[in-house]
């Protein structure tokens, strides 16, 4: 095999996005931006109810006004090839797509109205002035019947853990016991769900934002009975995802619908308010953390139990104790959910899910219990320092961690902290406090494919139906395609969110570069490898006889290792075999064997200080330095700005997100961005990202871990034990308000 760059001119530059001035200036056109010839536009009509069924809805008004088109109701739906509320696979998660008049939660989809233009598509919306036929409804947490459900978040055990709790609960010299609420949290991606819908016959072209467009285009071909191929799904750029569009959505599927039904383009996007509720969110929590601890702080027993919530219809379970699995050894871990039924939608995967709201009850669980034995935070997480996966006892295949700890205290000064809270202020008299999270997530693979394709003209193109939802995927995947063909970066063409190229994997569980990424290197020495078999077979060539393995690839060359002044363009191998191109595919996915022997996590630490009035209450985030290692960076200008999106999410999910279900009616009271509070640019503090050094020769041949999902985690937590520093008061109910602490 020819040798490849690995840390050549392009794979760990900090590049800016390659698609920043198409976004920037306007010119990226997004799903909703896409205008076929004839386009009309749908607006769905969403119940006020959260139980029932709808017993009238005013079709003859809505149909009467000036413009509308058609209205979709139950009764003239058009038929799906299956039912979807069939459970067909783990991740066929049951959509309401006006195949009946029931009703199982607020905003659930109950119409659509399709018209010339949008106003009036909304007017006639509006119209329909549906009636209902509603029942009790019990949205909050635990009321309902509970139950341990079958599995949790992907699949994964719902209980799990090792050695005798019971037994080291008794062996502990000190114990505490806390019980942690966190909020239900609903992805607000900018961009928000939307179809462009165009059907010729049973071909269907669509334009939707998707983090998954081939797992999208199954979904959609088994729902209308039509094969794959016939399919076409666009998506070259995302206004966000966040996990809420890693499966296509009840609206998604309306709009083609409502295509369908008028025989001509459709548009549907989705209302703000209408994204509380049918595309899914982070489930609400409550985590009782049991731990007991030698005097030293070792622990001898973990002990996380997880309640939430799921739909009344559906089986998505927020998996709040897989953390507790893998970070922290100690003697006995056990980990348990349990779930509550409730007239909702179905919760979803929401960045980081699981991870984001069991750290950070672990997090303050743990500095309850350094308090009480009046060890150090930093200490007490050293004294349990996890050298193998705890229930496993599997190595770990890199973990840098502890690098993590030192770089991010040494930058943020910990050392200088008191031990007590309440002991620092600053010139203005407010309360200042410094907390610790550590942050952790899996570093999974997917299954993906990539084509790469060297041309005559020295140029060489890389081809994945991957999707960039903000992450970075326009760039990087152009760093690991230039460096495996050997070739400058702007001379490489990435074409990527179509469903027409090789299946490119998920955008989604931090999986997306590891998983596209490695499709990409493998695409590109394939690429490589037919060349230099053209070359070292030609006896008019300069490599002639030097063999696979002599050859190496750079600047568009290949040149023989033992005399690197023997080489050739790319151009000038291709020309004399009177091609145009040569071109390979390239697999992207783990390697079991080491999946098997190695535990794969992605770590890091994260230090906040906080500032509090001590009159109102009042809480600000004044610096965050998170320090992660995620093994190769192969672009730490987007990581670093991966790692930041993480934190401000944790800041986030500390002191902000909290969606308010009114217990009568079942409906979101703050279901609009008005409301429901993000941290705005005021919210954000100094904030610094670490890249601490990590090789993993394990995980992928690039030794690529994620970084979408990890800097939440950790964050939240520190934020929490930051507030605590400084006020003395130990708030349990997430996200922290100024209420809690006066
Ligand atoms: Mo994510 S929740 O895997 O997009």
């Amino acid at each position: 095999m020819p040798e490849r760059q690995r840390h050549g001119a392009s794979i760990g530059q900090p590049l800016t996005r390659r698609d920043g001035h198409a976004k920037i200036t306007g010119s990226a056109r997004y799903s909703a931006d896409f205008r076929p010839e004839g386009l009309a536009h749908a607006v769905m009509a969403v119940s006020s109810v959260a139980r029932g069924r709808v017993t009238h809805l005013d079709v003859a008004a809505a149909e009467a006004h000036p413009g509308v088109v058609a209205v979709i109701t139950p009764e003239n739906a058009p038929a799906l090839a299956k039912s979807p509320d069939l459970k067909d696979n783990p991740f066929a998660f049951r959509l309401d797509l006006l195949q009946n008049d029931g009703v199982r939660y607020a905003n659930q989809p109950i119409a659509v109205v399709i018209a010339e233009t949008l106003e009036a598509a909304t007017e006639g919306a509006a119209l329909l002035a549906p009636r209902y036929e509603s029942e009790a409804v019990s949205v909050a947490l635990g009321a309902g019947e509970v139950f341990r459900p079958e599995t949790i978040g992907a699949g994964s055990a719902t209980d799990e853990g090792s050695g005798d709790i019971a037994a080291g609960m008794a062996a502990a010299e000190t114990r505490i016991e806390a019980t942690y609420d966190t909020a239900a949290q609903y992805h607000n991606a900018l961009e928000p769900h939307s179809s462009v819908a165009e059907w010729d016959g049973d071909r269907l072209t669509l334009y939707t934002p998707t983090q998954a467009l081939w797992i999208a285009k199954g979904r959609l071909a088994g729902l209308f009975g039509i094969p794959q191929e016939n399919i076409h799904v666009v998506c070259h750029y995302l206004g966000g995802g966040f996990g809420s569009k890693g499966f296509i959505t009840a609206p998604q599927i309306l709009g083609i619908m409502a295509a369908k039904l008028v025989g001509r383009p459709v548009k549907l996007v989705t209302r703000r308010e209408q994204m509380f509720g049918p595309v899914g969110h982070r489930a609400a929590t409550r985590q009782t953390l049991k731990l007991g601890a030698t005097r030293d702080g070792t622990l001898t027993a973990l002990d996380h139990h997880t309640l939430t919530l799921t739909s009344r219809y559906d089986d998505f379970v927020e998996p709040s104790g897989i953390l507790s699995r893998h970070l922290y050894a100690a003697g006995a871990i056990a980990t348990t959910h349990a779930v509550s039924r409730a007239d909702i939608g179905t919760p979803i995967f929401m960045r980081a899910p699981g991870e984001a709201s069991g750290s950070v009850a672990v997090e303050s669980a743990l500095d309850e219990l350094a308090l009480e034995l009046d060890l150090d935070p930093l200490e007490i997480r050293l004294r349990n320092y996890a050298e193998v996966e705890p229930i496993s006892h599997r190595p770990f295949s890199s973990k840098a961690l502890r690098e993590c700890y030192t770089q991010g205290a040494e930058r943020f000064g910990w050392a200088s902290r008191p031990r007590l809270p309440r002991q620092m202020r600053d010139a203005d008299g407010l309360l200042v406090g410094w907390g610790l999270g550590t942050a952790t997530y899996p570093a999974g693979m997917m299954q993906g494919e990539a084509r790469a394709t060297l041309r005559a003209d020295g140029t060489g193109l890389i081809e994945t139906a991957a999707q960039d939802m903000g992450q970075g995927a326009w760039t990087v995947l152009a760093q690991i395609g230039a460096d495996g063909l050997g070739l400058p970066i702007d001379r490489i063409e990435l074409r990527i969110g179509d469903s027409n190229l090789p299946n490119g994997g998920l955008a989604g569980g931090s999986t997306g570069t590891a998983t596209s990424g490695t499709a990409v290197d493998n695409a590109a020495k394939g690429a490589i490898a037919a060349l230099a078999e053209l070359a070292v077979n030609d006896r008019a060539s300069p490599l002639y006889g030097a063999g696979n393995a002599g050859v190496t690839a750079a600047d568009g060359r290949l040149a023989r290792r033992d005399d690197p002044a023997r080489s050739e363009s790319f151009g000038e191998i291709l020309a004399r075999a009177g091609k145009t191109s040569v071109e390979a595919k390239g697999q992207g996915q783990g390697d079991p064997a080491a999946q098997k022997t190695y535990a794969m996590h992605a770590h890091g630490a994260v230090y906040a200080e906080v500032k509090v009035d001590p009159d109102l209450g009042q809480i600000r985030v004044t610096r965050l330095v998170g320090a992660f290692a995620a093994g190769r960076i192969i672009n730490p200008h987007l990581v670093r700005s991966q790692y930041y999106g993480g934190m401000i999410w944790g800041v986030s999910l500390a002191l902000h997100e909290h969606a308010v279900l009114d217990p009568r009616s079942g409906r979101v009271m703050n279901g609009n961005l008005a409301e429901y509070h993000i941290p705005v640019n005021a919210d954000v503090p100094a904030m610094e990202a670490i890249l601490v050094e990590e090789h993993d020769p394990h995980v992928n041949p690039l030794g690529i871990k994620g970084v979408g999902e990890i800097g939440i985690t950790g964050t939240a937590g520190a934020i929490a034990n930051a507030v605590w520093h400084a006020t003395g008061v130990r708030v349990r109910d997430i996200p922290i308000t100024l209420d809690r602490l006066l």
